[in-house]
């Protein structure tokens, strides 16, 4: 069996999507306001060092364990840890779910898309742009198709297989989103808001900085570099016996972390430029706000804008999609042909449910980015530090740097992680 599971083709396959994975809506509508709200350079350097003493162990944990196994969340688990195996299953049941609500704000930004084709966005005022939106969203009919729609092209890029479908998607549409992003930036970097807006992302403010501030840099970290639910192990499993993984890691962190920046200069100038604006988080932001502001700088603004926002949300929804699809495959031996669509089913319920019913979709947002994020983050670190056979962990780094990544996940990582859900409860 083993010898027939899928594979992807190259390095460059490999980091581009993983950085698909990590780069998404959370890069875009989350991160900026994040930096904003708590303290601003202070808070980046808090991120960039969670990132790097916490989420980058729990990363090369996941990493560790899905080429060690050659399997999905749940047998990779059960494989080194059997008892551990309920947070195999709880990051299949999370990765359903965040596809499932992730999808309506990827059908939104497909929406949005069209609309800017169409040049929907043109002369529009604040007023009547959050008229749009609560309409759009509001409406049973537009909201579902698009939806439909996006889990659908999501769908068809996983059944295509994971080098071909994924890997090849994610090699051209990364540096295509890269170069849209930095063309906003550009744009955006012109407008009257630049000063305030860069003020706003970076000035450092340490008395901002308190315990929820770091909790929640810690927080963003996971959610932006998809840990905790299995992508990044799933992911993992399909790599070539011989990848290099520290580099992997960091160059998929930096892509990440430098993306999340970008998308704060292309956001906040825009934001400070109108007089009296605050920035919002969510999809106010970007659903709202910003179609206004990037319509006055021209039609092709909004287009590139919507198209680099539904790139970044399929890029992302393809990874957890396919955690449930190797499930099926590896553990109930069903083809990817038949697995595919036995997901979508499943995620159009749900899916159509959170779309219609905004209080499931934040209990769904709540539950996996709150609770089994951090949980499964942490299980994964305790599995590899603890439990799993040493000899396999150190065989995946050089000796040089192993003593240091040992540490950092049986002591720094499940510490750090334990602490900070104790401070969130209390
Ligand atoms: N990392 C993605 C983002 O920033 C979200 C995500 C979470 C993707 C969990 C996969 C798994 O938008």
């Amino acid at each position: 069996m083993a010898g027939d599971r899928e594979n992807f083709s190259s390095r460059l396959a490999v980091i581009m999507a993983l950085a698909g994975s990590a780069i998404g809506l959370g890069n875009i509508w989350r991160f900026p306001y994040m930096v904003g709200k708590h303290g601003g350079g202070a808070f980046i350097i808090i991120y960039i060092v969670c990132s790097l003493l916490v989420s980058l162990p729990v990363f090369f944990s996941e990493v560790v364990l899905g080429k060690y196994t050659r399997r999905g969340a749940l047998g990779a688990v059960r494989k080194v840890a059997p008892k551990w195996s309920w947070a195999g299953y709880m990051g299949i049941i999370a990765s359903f779910v965040i596809t499932s609500y992730y999808s309506v704000v990827g059908g939104w930004s497909l929406d949005y898309f069209v609309r800017s084709i169409f040049g929907g966005f043109k002369g529009l005022s604040f007023e009547a742009s959050a008229g749009i939106f609560a309409s759009m969203s509001a409406s049973g009919w537009e909201t579902l198709v698009c939806f439909f729609v996006f889990l659908l092209l999501t769908a068809i890029i996983v059944a295509v297989g994971v080098d071909k479908g994924i890997g090849n998607f994610s090699k051209v549409m990364m540096p295509l989103l890269f170069l849209m992003i930095v063309l906003i930036v550009i744009k955006s970097m012109s407008l009257p808001g630049a000063k305030q807006g860069l003020e706003y992302l970076m000035k450092p403010d340490f008395s901002k900085l308190d315990g929820p501030g770091i909790a929640a840099a810690l927080g963003q970290s996971f959610f932006s570099l998809s840990l905790g639910v299995g992508c990044v192990l799933t992911y993992s499993s399909y790599m070539k016996e011989n990848e290099k993984i520290v580099p992997t890691g960091l160059w998929t962190a930096l892509f990440d972390t430098f993306f999340a920046l970008l998308a704060g200069f292309a956001v906040m100038p825009a934001v400070f430029s109108v007089e009296g604006m605050e920035p919002g988080a969510g999809p106010s932001l970007v659903f709202e706000t910003l179609p206004v502001i990037f319509s006055r700088m021209g039609t092709v603004v909004p287009i590139i804008f919507f198209f680099a926002v539904l790139i970044a949300a399929l890029s992302s929804s393809i990874s957890m999609y396919e955690v449930v699809v190797a499930w099926l495959v590896d553990e109930k031996h069903i083809s990817r042909k038949k697995a595919v669509p036995l997901v979508f089913v499943a995620a159009a319920v749900l899916g159509a449910v959170c779309a219609v019913a905004p209080k499931v979709f934040s209990a769904c947002d709540f539950a996996t980015s709150n609770i089994f994020m951090t949980l499964g983050a942490f299980v994964f670190s305790i599995v590899v530090g603890w439990i799993m056979p040493e000899e396999a962990v150190r065989s995946t780094f050089s000796n040089r740097i192993y003593p240091f990544v040992r540490f950092l996940i049986k002591w720094v990582a499940p510490v750090a992680i334990a602490a900070i859900a104790v401070t969130n409860l209390l």
